[in-house]
Formats: C-alpha cells, sequence, structure tokens
C-alpha cells in the first residue's frame, strides 16, 4: 500500500523546468504524495522535459524504454510526461509511447491533481497543451503552497513565463508560449514566503528577466522589482537569469552595483561573436556592443562574473567567423561559460537553412572553444587567490565528502573544511587555491 502514495519526478533541462518540478513537487505533496527516489517505489513517474537540443530528448526517449518494465509490472502506476518537449510533441507522444498516460503541457501543470484523478478514475489518457492565458497559470509556480519538509536556502522563481524573442536556432518561444510576467506584489508576497521557510538566496527566472514588466498594464520593470525585493527582510541574495545582452542599460548595471543584496554576477548569452552570425540568429546586438557593455559592468561591478551561453556551428558559420568569435571571447575573459553544438530544431527559422555545418566540424569547433573557456575561467580565477569572500555554505561537497561546499556572490563555488553545523550559515573565506571550476578556500576563524 505504501507505494500507493508516492511520486518519482525527473527533470531534464533548464532551470525554469527545475522551478516546475518543485511546483508539481509541492502540488503533489498537498495532494497527499510522498516524494520517492526510485521509480520502483512510486505510483505516479513523471519526467518534466527539454527539447532545446536534439540530445536531451534522446534521453528522455531512452528513459521512456527503462521504464517501460516498471508500468508493465504496475499498470496502476500514473505515466506522464510534462515540459517542452510533452509540449511540442503533443498527442504524438501518447500514440509513439501506449504506456503513457498523461502528457502534460508547459502550462498546465497546475492542474496536475485534477488530470491524476480523471487517469485514475474514468481510466483517461489525456493531453493538455493549452498556452492561452489562463489565469490561474501565472499562479503555477506555488513555491509558497505546502513548505517542504527539508529547508530550501535557496529558491528559483519564476517571474516571466514564455519568450517574445524568435532567436532563429530557438524552440523555446513555440514551446514555453507568449511572455507573460508575474505580478509584481504576487512575486513580493511569494520571496517573503519562501524566507519565512528559510530561505535565503532567490534566482529570478525567466527566458529574458529584462523583459520583465513590458506586457503587464501599467507595468513595472525589472528594476524596479530589484529595488522592491531587496527591501524584504531575510533574503540575502538575489540573483537573476537570464539577461538578454541587448536589453542591459546603465539603469540596471547601476541597480546590480547599488542594491546590497542583488549579487556581483551577469549570466548574457553571447550565442556568437562575429557580427554576420549574431545578425543571422536574430540577436539584436554586435560583437562591438556586447565588448563595450561588459566593459561597462566590470567598470561598475568589481569582482562581477561574467557567464555566457555560447553555440557552435550554427548554420553557414565559416572558419574565419569562428575564429574571430574564439577572439571575441578571449578579450571578453569569461568566467563560464555553458557551450553547446547547434541543433537543428525542426519550425524554427535556422532549421531550413541549407548550409548546415557538418558534425565533425561542429565537434572539433566545441572541443578549440571549450579549451578557450577553461583557460580563461582559470587565468580569472587564479587572479583571486588570496582575497577573501563571502560564502553561503550549502552542504557537503559532492566530489569530496569531507569538505563542505558553498558559493561566492559572485556565484563561484568554493570547497573548504568545515564542520557540518556551518551549514546554511554565510561565512568569510579566505580563496587558497584556484581551479576552473571555482576554488579551495579557509574559513576565517
Ligand atoms: N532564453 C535564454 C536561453 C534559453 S535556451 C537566452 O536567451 O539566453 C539555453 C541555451 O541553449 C541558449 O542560450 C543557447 O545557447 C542554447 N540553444 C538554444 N537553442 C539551441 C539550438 N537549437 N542548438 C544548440 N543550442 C541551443
Ligand atoms: Fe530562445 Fe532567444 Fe527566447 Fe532565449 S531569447 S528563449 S534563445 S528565443
Ligand atoms: Fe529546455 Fe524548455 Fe528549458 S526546451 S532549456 S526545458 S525552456
Amino acid at each position: 500500500m505504501q507505494s500507493m502514495s508516492r511520486y518519482y519526478i525527473q527533470t531534464y533541462g533548464c532551470q525554469m523546468n527545475e522551478a516546475d518540478s518543485e511546483a508539481m513537487a509541492r502540488l503533489l505533496e498537498k495532494a497527499g504524495y510522498e516524494p520517492s527516489d526510485s521509480p520502483e517505489e512510486a505510483s505516479i513517474i513523471l519526467l518534466n522535459t527539454c527539447c532545446v537540443r536534439a540530445k536531451p530528448e534522446q534521453k528522455v526517449y531512452s528513459r521512456l524504454g527503462e521504464l517501460r518494465p516498471i508500468k508493465e509490472r504496475r499498470p496502476e502506476v500514473i505515466f506522464a510526461i510534462a515540459g517542452c518537449m510533452a509540449q511540442k510533441e503533443g498527442q504524438a507522444l501518447l500514440k509513439r509511447i501506449p504506456y503513457l498516460d498523461l502528457v502534460i503541457g508547459t502550462r498546465q501543470f497546475h492542474r496536475l491533481e485534477e488530470f491524476i484523478h480523471s487517469c485514475r478514475q474514468g481510466g483517461q489518457r489525456i493531453c493538455a497543451l493549452g498556452l492561452e492565458d489562463d489565469p490561474s497559470s501565472l499562479r503555477a509556480a506555488p513555491l509558497v503552497l505546502p513548505a517542504s519538509a527539508e529547508m530550501n536556502l535557496k529558491a528559483f522563481l519564476p517571474i516571466i513565463l514564455g519568450c517574445d524573442n524568435y532567436c532563429t536556432y530557438c524552440i523555446v518561444p513555440s514551446v514555453r508560449g507568449r511572455q507573460k510576467s508575474r505580478l509584481p506584489d504576487e512575486i513580493r508576497a511569494e520571496v517573503e514566503a519562501l524566507v519565512e521557510r528559510g530561505c535565503r538566496e532567490v534566482t529570478l527566472l525567466g527566458q529574458n528577466v529584462l523583459a520583465y514588466g513590458r506586457d503587464l498594464p501599467g507595468n513595472g520593470d525589472f528594476v524596479s522589482l530589484l529595488e522592491s525585493l531587496n527591501g524584504v527582510d531575510g533574503i540575502e541574495r538575489i540573483r537573476f537569469t537570464t539577461a538578454h545582452p541587448r536589453d542591459v542599460e546603465d539603469r540596471l548595471i547601476e541597480a546590480a552595483a547599488s542594491l546590497p543584496r542583488v549579487c556581483e554576477h551577469f549570466h548574457l548569452p553571447i550565442q556568437a561573436g562575429h557580427d554576420r552570425l549574431l545578425k543571422a540568429m536574430g540577436r539584436g546586438y554586435t560583437a562591438a556592443y556586447y565588448l563595450e557593455m561588459v566593459e561597462r559592468i566590470r567598470a561598475r561591478i568589481p569582482g562581477v562574473a561574467i557567464t555566457t551561453d555560447i553555440m557552435v556551428g550554427f548554420p553557414g558559420e565559416t572558419d574565419e567567423e569562428f575564429e574571430a568569435s574564439l577572439e571575441l571571447y578571449s578579450k571578453i575573459g569569461f568566467d563560464q561559460a555553458f557551450t553547446f553544438v547547434y541543433s537543428p530544431r525542426p519550425g524554427t527559422a535556422a532549421a531550413k537553412k541549407p548550409d548546415q555545418v557538418p558534425q565533425k566540424t561542429k565537434i572539433a569547433r566545441l572541443t578549440r572553444l571549450i579549451e578557450l573557456i577553461n583557460a580563461s575561467a582559470l587565468r580569472i580565477n587564479s587572479s583571486q587567490v588570496g582575497r577573501q569572500g563571502e560564502v553561503l555554505v550549502e552542504g557537503v561537497s559532492e566530489k569530496n565528502p569531507s569538505k563542505l561546499a558553498g558559493r561566492l556572490r559572485n556565484n563561484k563555488l568554493v570547497v573548504f573544511s568545515g564542520k557540518e553545523n556551518l551549514v546554511g550559515r554565510f561565512v568569510t573565506v579566505t580563496l587558497t587555491a584556484a581551479y576552473q571550476w571555482g576554488f579551495a578556500g579557509e574559513v576565517r576563524a
């Protein structure tokens, strides 16, 4: 009987999906289910999926195959797919996977309990994909519903659903819908509730957080939101991601510099470093603009970390354009980067282009890019050895269980020795050694 009341959620993709999974977990807990680390013991198995590139999709399909025997052994298990791949594939998933019960689109997950009920009672297979403005879906991040048993030091908080950009390579707008900002008062109330539960750090999420409020009547904008949240007692760190480089204004840099709780970290996906590519991608900025903007941020905010996303092998990318991009990245000197091989997404403009880059060339370019990024991360980190910084202690280090791990305000990882009762606290550490991934440190006595 025990297994009847447990749920298992596996999450793929970005932090938005992490936040949605967290919200679904809370909803299930409110409905009386308990979490399970293993699908074997669960009566609800849910995969929250990503389709930004072909790879995460393939991962989901192979996981579905692995999970099939569970449904064969226990047909009463509710088997569900949520997230971006669910939105993209819809009915096709129900057709392809006969043992699937539920396909939940990106703006439907707040109805999870109702869907499960229909599956259980009526034996229906459900596919819910509406992206239209359902006011309740705007409140679909009910992190504040029932408190989870564990203390959550850090939380992701979606402030915008969807995206109104149409970068030519990107599937996200078609699976996440039009931009929809949540109301400022609601966001603030949610941050206050998170603080009550022990949360000390919040990351505001959106495909482009800098577009916050543009779709709200009488609006409010991102900087005003930062100013308001900076005034919530008990929240010590405010982060945000992703910021579109095109929308970085001096007012934002000024706010990040002067608001004490807003952390010194900008994640600014550059995608490419050559103007022809940037134009073909529809990014709305030039290489020179990006470089100058980063210089402005660094001049105003000492110790700021600049991280990015970069793609190689966009259709038509020549050797010269790739080399010019590397040169720009090296001049900028990124603190860290997520690097990707371009993956054609059916239905996007770039996927239709005839001049796709061969896979072998893409891989060779990716290898060189990663080398450059690793070297620049190490170079920047090495220059910071000997400094002191404030670390929020998050727990035991994953790589070395005899050590603790936490992050600096600029989001860099620090691993150090200390007693476990430091977890959840802020400590000052001296950075003693630099690595490409972060630092070793010593807690100041
Ligand atoms: N809204 C965010 C990005 C969301 S997708 C932004 O504008 O920055 C996360 C990253 O995946 C992107 O920054 C991009 O680098 C990468 N990406 C998106 N579509 C891709 C594709 N078709 N192939 C390879 N990488 C892609
Ligand atoms: Fe995709 Fe561009 Fe929107 Fe980011 S801003 S989600 S890359 S379309
Ligand atoms: Fe993937 Fe959807 Fe995020 S496609 S990257 S999970 S918005």
